[in-house]
Order: structure tokens, then sequence, then C-alpha cells
């Protein structure tokens, strides 16, 4: 044992699944596993071990913070710029020290995650997990029906077809595009695949996460409904 290891009830109070008592119900009914082992009350539980409620796996870091930026056009998504360049560690606070869940292209906006949960944002952007993003996307030209298709049966791309997408299109010929995979400007190749360059790049979704109200170059910590939605978005039941 070691000082890092709190009660599970405390880490539970912490997910926000319910109250203490309700916890404590959780716990005697056998409903709560840590790495794999049914726990009792008054077991521990540390940063480094799984925690599984009814088999969903939840986060144990007692420090793990996680905000929603609205990246404005410009802004590079990476610790530093060699450039000098603004960057998105400029829209959060520098301390705890967060990273980007993914990345998105200096001339693409909206969301993105910033996270120090190293395990969520691995399960984030790995194409496993099948975690929608969604872009709004303006493109030159009209895009046919045809196109819509290829975009919803797969694009071969020069790293290989992409996995089918949602693909439709809005007021005005805006394009909605909802993909799972998160290869390097995706997006804008897919759309120039199809004879259609991105004019204009806005993630507006990712997994159930929105927030239609939040201004480019502001961010703000996930509340702790959402960080549940996003927890379960991550570890569909099992
Ligand atoms: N796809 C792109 O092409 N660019 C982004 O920034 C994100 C997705």
């Amino acid at each position: 044992m070691n000082g890092e290891r709190e009660r599970v009830q405390k880490v539970l109070a912490r997910i926000g699944l319910g109250s203490r008592r309700a916890n404590e119900v959780l716990i005697s009914q056998g409903r709560v596993m840590v790495n794999g082992r049914v726990v009792e009350l008054g077991d521990r539980v540390g940063p480094e071990d799984e925690l599984a409620v009814d088999g969903r796996i939840y986060s144990t870091l007692p420090d793990a913070v996680t905000y929603l930026v609205n990246k404005p056009v410009g802004v590079v998504t990476t610790a530093s710029d060699p450039e000098g360049r603004p960057t998105v560690m400029g829209l959060v606070p520098d301390e705890p020290r967060v990273f980007s869940v993914g990345r998105l292209d200096r001339n693409t906006e909206g969301l993105l995650l910033m996270t120090n949960d190293g395990g969520l944002a691995h399960r984030l952007t790995h194409p496993s997990f099948g975690v929608e993003k969604e872009y709004l996307v303006q493109v030159s030209g009209r895009i046919s029906p045809r196109s819509l298709r290829q975009l919803r049966e797969g694009i071969e791309l020069d790293d290989g077809v992409t996995s089918p997408a949602k693909a439709s299109l809005l007021d005005g010929g805006l394009l909605r595009l909802t993909i799972h995979e998160g290869r390097n400007r995706q997006v804008r190749r897919m759309c120039e695949a199809i004879g259609h360059p991105v004019v204009r790049l806005v993630r507006s979704r990712i997994g159930p996460i929105v927030d239609p109200k939040l201004k480019p170059g502001f961010s703000r910590p996930l509340t702790g409904d959402e960080l549940l939605e996003l927890q379960r978005a991550v570890h569909p039941r099992r």
C-alpha cells in the first residue's frame, strides 16, 4: 500500500456515480471490481489500478482534469512551437499540465479535448474504441449524391481506405461528416479525393461532447456528467 491509494468509496464519489450510501450498496452487491477482483467496503485503489463498475472501467486518477477547448484558426496543436506560433497550451491553465487528445490542423477550428489522463486520451483516439468525431465542412463546389455515397462507403486514400463515415448535407450546402478514425488531415484528404477541397473545417462534436456556446479561443473543464458520458462512450458495457 502507498499513500496514493484511496478508499474505493472515495473514488466512486469523485466519479459521481451516486451518493455515498449508493456506492456502498454497489460495493456490497459485488458490482465493483479492481483489477478484475470484486472489492469489499474499505478496500483501496491506486492510479495504476483498473476500477470497473458493472463491467465499465473508470479513471482513478486523483487529479485528473479534462478541458474542452474551442480552438480558433491559426492556433497550433502542440506543446511548444519552434516557430513561435500560438499553441493550444495558451488556451488552458498552466497547471496541472495537460496535453491534447489527438490534434486539429492549424487551420481547423472547433472542439478539442485536453487532459492529463493518458488512459482516457488513448481510448478517445484509438479507432478500435470507435468514438465519433463530427465535423462541419464548407467545401468548394456542390457535393453530389454520388460523392456523399462515396464518403459513406469509404474513400481510397494513400494510407488506405477510410472506414464508412456518416455524411449528410445541411442547409447552404454545408457538409456534416462524422468519422471515428483520426488519420492525419483525414477530412481534408477525403474531401479532396472527391474533388471538393475544404474551405472551412470545424469540429462540432467529440463523442457525446458538444458546446455551441463555447467561444473560439476559450476553454472550460468538463462537467461531472460530461466526464461520465465520455467514460461511457469509451467503455461500452461488456
Ligand atoms: N481532419 C482534418 O483534415 N483536419 C483536422 O484538423 C481534423 C480532421
